[in-house]
């Protein structure tokens, strides 16, 4: 159902990939609320197609940008500004990578040159991408961005590896820079912590079925889909969510407030 929430609203929307993206299913949702924006992803992501049907589907445009580097996101932003004809009402950060975890490393035995490159990827591109739209000026007033995160931050999940640290980092980085964004331009900054997801990046950490099954049977409301999470995301990009910011919003069916479950403790049970 559509609510024309996001009618004349401008935007970025960073890592579709392909139909089980977050960012994907979110692109999909703001063009049926009314929004229009670009897509973008890495060079490398964009060789393998699949955006392309997703931009014809919204009437969107594709502008290729590596999140780490400064030149691509300038030309990136500059570009969106003229594309969509005027400054942006909201962007998605919706990018995570660890080569840890990709190729095996335990988090006792990490390669730090993948560490580094993960957290530049991960984390430090929110900070980047933030800092291109703030000296550009490219925020309209009560503007929304958003970052996506996970649990992991906060509490131990011992197979999502060198990520947990990165999302604690991306998290601070919404923090830190919400306010300057607050406070100069009434722009608001949240990250929304969803629940395991089947995508490429979820997929990746080992024993992701099990996990997704556990959370599952911990959550009283059960998983967030990437549907749910594009819904929640239109809902901080509308007009409806104008003073929340700086916070970490729990999008996991409520498994973050949970000890344990019935569904849970039966397993114990003889
Ligand atoms: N899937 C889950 O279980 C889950 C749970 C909580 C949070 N998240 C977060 O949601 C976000 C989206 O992930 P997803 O699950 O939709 O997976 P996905 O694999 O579909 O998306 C990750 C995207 O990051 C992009 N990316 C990687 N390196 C990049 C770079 N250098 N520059 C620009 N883009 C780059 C990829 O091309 C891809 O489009 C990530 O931040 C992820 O950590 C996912």
């Amino acid at each position: 159902m559509s609510y024309n929430l996001l009618k004349g609203k401008r935007g970025i929307i960073f890592g579709a990939l392909d139909a089980n993206s977050i960012a994907w299913k979110t692109a999909e949702r703001v063009h049926e609320e009314g929004g229009t924006f670009v897509l973008t992803n890495a060079p490398v992501a964009m060789r393998m197609g699949q955006i392309n049907e997703l931009a014809e589907k919204t009437g969107s445009q594709i502008i290729p940008a590596d999140a780490t580097s400064i030149e691509d996101l300038e030309n990136l932003v500059s570009q969106a500004v003229e594309i969509l004809g005027g400054k942006l009402d909201f962007v998605l950060h919706s990018i995570g990578m660890s080569i840890n975890v990709r190729k095996g490393n335990h988090y006792t035995d990490q390669n730090y040159a993948w560490t580094q490159k993960g957290t530049d990827v991960s984390a430090m591109s929110f900070h980047k991408v933030m800092q291109t739209l703030y000296k550009q000026d490219a925020m309209n007033e009560w503007g929304s961005i958003v970052a996506l995160t996970y649990m992991a931050a906060q509490r131990v999940f011992p197979d999502y590896n060198d990520m947990a640290d990165n999302k604690a980092y991306l998290e601070s980085i919404a923090r830190s820079f919400g306010y300057f964004f607050g406070r100069d331009k009434n722009v608001r900054v949240n990250t929304i912590s969803q629940s395991p997801t089947p995508t490429t990046a979820g997929s990746g950490v080992k024993g992701f079925d099990g996990f997704i099954a556990y959370a599952e049977k911990m959550s009283p409301l059960g998983n967030a889909t990437a549907l749910d999470c594009a819904n929640y995301t239109v809902s901080l990009f509308s007009d409806l969510t104008k003073r929340v910011t700086l916070q970490n919003l729990y999008n996991d069916g409520g498994f973050s407030n949970m000890g344990v479950s019935d569904a849970v403790m039966a397993t114990f049970i003889e």
